[in-house]
């Protein structure tokens, strides 16, 4: 099981390995926006503040949408990332 945080609603989910950020949002009901969910508008930008590590690899759309400089902060995107194990605590972005 892996434990996910948004931190902007207060909101603490247990969740199965492997689960998709944007899944866990809408079914949380949390405030992270979202718009193309095709990794090209940036509406879904948050801020990883604990556990980059427990997520998905960042992809080259998340490059080429954020730059590398955001990357290198801890901003993704959460339309396209997913949460390995453990926990993670994101804050929209
Ligand atoms: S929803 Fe458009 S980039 Fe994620």
């Amino acid at each position: 099981m892996a434990e996910i945080v948004f931190e902007s609603d207060n909101i603490s989910k247990q969740v199965p390995d492997d689960s998709k950020i944007a899944a866990i949002a809408d079914e949380a009901q949390a405030t992270l926006p979202f718009g193309c969910r095709e990794a090209s508008c940036g509406a879904c930008r948050l801020l990883v503040l604990e556990g980059m590590e427990n997520l998905s690899d960042v992809i080259e759309d998340e490059v080429d949408v954020l730059g590398q400089d955001k990357i290198n902060e801890g901003y993704r995107l959460g339309c396209q990332i997913s949460i390995k194990s453990g926990k993670v605590v994101i804050r929209n972005g």
